[in-house]
């Protein structure tokens, strides 16, 4: 069984890391789940009072799913993801705040998931980075900036409208699909550009 190591830090949208759970645990994936307590903290507030605790996190998905899920404390720098000869698929961190982009540019491995992105990137594993943040400072583009040019990929959580959202779940769809797209992870989560029937729909007007 492949294993996605998913990181979930305390920028805005931690119903976007429920989605690409879900969905990758439903595509037989395992998944390492490691949260920040700002995590939690903004889980509450965004999806439910009841959750303050990750293991709370993880009753909300259905039972098949939290099978599929392995907690890792967010102090356990001891734990398997830790290391590099704990084989993984890669890492997504979702979201990602400007915290924790600034702790992985400078490689501060001292907490779980900050060392589990720097261990993905020394093994030359996909890092995805989902960071949330509006206006985006000069110090939040050279950090992002420093890990693309190190290798992780960086997938904004931006709408297109290309797709003609009509709820914000197709919204959150669409940038999960992103995330599974920048791992090569197949999925139906958006309809996909095709310039010919939009040429002909235009064409109708
Ligand atoms: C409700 C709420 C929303 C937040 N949204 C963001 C955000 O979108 N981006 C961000 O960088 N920080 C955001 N923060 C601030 C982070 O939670 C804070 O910087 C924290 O130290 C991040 O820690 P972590 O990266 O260890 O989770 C938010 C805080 C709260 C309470």
């Amino acid at each position: 069984m492949q294993r996605l190591v998913v990181g979930v830090s305390g920028a805005s949208g931690i119903i976007l890391a429920h989605h690409l759970i879900k969905y990758v645990c439903d595509k037989g994936f395992m998944v390492d789940l490691v949260m920040t307590p700002q995590a939690l903290y903004t889980a509450r507030y965004e999806l439910c009072e009841d959750i303050s605790t990750a293991k709370r996190f993880i009753a909300t998905f259905a039972p098949s799913i939290q099978q599929n899920i392995h907690l890792h404390g967010i102090h356990d720098v001891g734990s398997h993801i830790a290391s590099g000869s704990h084989l993984t698929y890669g890492m997504v961190v979702i979201p990602c705040s400007m915290a924790t982009v600034a702790a992985i540019a400078v490689g501060l491995g001292d907490n779980c998931l900050r060392r589990a992105a720097d261990v993905t990137l020394k093994e030359k594993r996909p890092l995805v980075l989902v960071p949330r943040e509006a206006p985006l400072s000069e110090l939040h583009l050279e950090n992002l900036h420093k890990l693309a040019r190190l290798g992780a990929t960086i997938v904004p959580p931006l709408p297109a409208w290309y797709t003609r959202p009509q709820t914000i779940q197709d919204i959150e769809f669409f940038i999960v699909g992103k995330v599974l797209d920048a791992l090569k992870i197949e999925h139906n989560l958006y309809p996909r550009w095709k310039a010919e029937d939009t040429a002909k729909e235009l064409a109708c007007h």
